[in-house]
């Protein structure tokens, strides 16, 4: 059993938990996942993991209620207990294996929306701890649903805050923040690595496209079982096909098809789509 120790709302619809494992604090690296199972009936959920400590033997992950099961899991307390937390798994960021110096040479621009701010705070936090001060842009759709902001301002170069309402810093979403920063103050970034719902992720990489900045997106939201068997998170990268648990999660955004891979997360919902969905392949 992996014990709660800690359980926290963090805005509507979106929990943070600290949970004892050992072995996956101690081997985890940013940009990889982990698979939760609450009990015998439980599904299994993929969640990329927000924060380790392997001193302690914990590890931190976000999750948002998107339906029954993660309605169950944002019931648990401290001292409640999963009965599984697989991992580490997938590939890590891909700076985590680039030679240091080099690293420290390249100037490189997060952009996190809402949950997705879980995902891009591991990495911000590997690269600060390795010297290197990243620019962090955060979206929300308004203030109440931003999330980590304090510990992001602990990690990050810059922090650049925009909120789809105005309610909170500034009005507008990410991407204008991007052309903000790249059209009108002139910043130059050698890297993007965008986070976050499958729609944003799109038009940022729309927008890097036309500003010739490399870009990384993570498709962990269209994954499902996350170990290869299902097919769900199936999509197509350049003229290859790809499985986002096991070829990914990460990839380059300009070659990834979105409108493909949404189309497919749509139909995954129902059982009638997955059903058409195993007629096409
Ligand atoms: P959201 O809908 O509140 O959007 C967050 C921000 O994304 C917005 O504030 C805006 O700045 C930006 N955005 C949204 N649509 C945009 C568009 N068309 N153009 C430019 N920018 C746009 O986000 P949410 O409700 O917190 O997101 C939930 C989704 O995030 C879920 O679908 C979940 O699967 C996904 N998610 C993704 C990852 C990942 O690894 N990619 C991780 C966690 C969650
Ligand atoms: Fe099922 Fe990747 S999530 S195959």
């Amino acid at each position: 059993m992996f014990k709660i120790l800690k359980a926290e709302k963090l805005a509507d619809k979106i929990y943070l938990m600290d949970v004892e494992a050992p072995r996956v604090a101690r081997a985890c690296e940013p940009g990889e996942f982990v698979i939760v199972k609450m009990d015998e009936i439980g599904e299994r959920i993929p969640l990329t993991i927000c924060d380790y400590d392997r001193e302690t033997g914990t590890i931190t992950i976000v999750f948002q209620i998107v339906g029954a099961s993660t309605q169950r899991m944002a019931e648990l307390q401290a001292g409640d207990a999963f009965q599984d937390v697989v991992g580490p798994l997938g590939n890590p960021s891909e700076f985590v294996s680039e030679d240091i110096e080099v690293l420290k040479n390249k100037k490189m621009l997060f952009v996190a929306g809402g949950v997705g701010t879980a995902p891009v705070y591991p990495q911000v936090k590997w690269l600060h701890e390795h010297g290197i001060d990243a620019d962090v842009i955060v979206g929300a759709k308004n203030h109440d649903l931003l999330i980590l902001e304090e510990q992001m301002r602990a990690v990050a170069g810059n922090l650049y805050i925009t909120t789809d309402d105005g309610s909170y810093v500034r009005k507008g979403m990410v991407t204008e923040v991007i052309k903000d920063l790249v059209q009108e103050q002139g910043k130059q970034y050698d890297v993007c690595v965008a986070i976050g719902p499958m729609i944003m992720m799109k038009f940022v990489c729309l927008l890097t496209k036309e500003l010739n900045l490399p870009t990384i997106v993570s498709m962990n939201p269209i994954m499902v079982d996350g170990t290869g068997m299902c097919g769900a998170c199936r999509l197509t990268v350049g003229d290859e096909v790809k499985f986002a648990c096991v070829d990914g999660p990460e990839f380059d955004g300009h070659l990834v098809n979105f409108d493909e891979a949404m189309k497919r997360q749509q139909m995954y919902k129902t059982q009638e789509g997955r059903a058409m969905l195993k007629l096409q392949e």
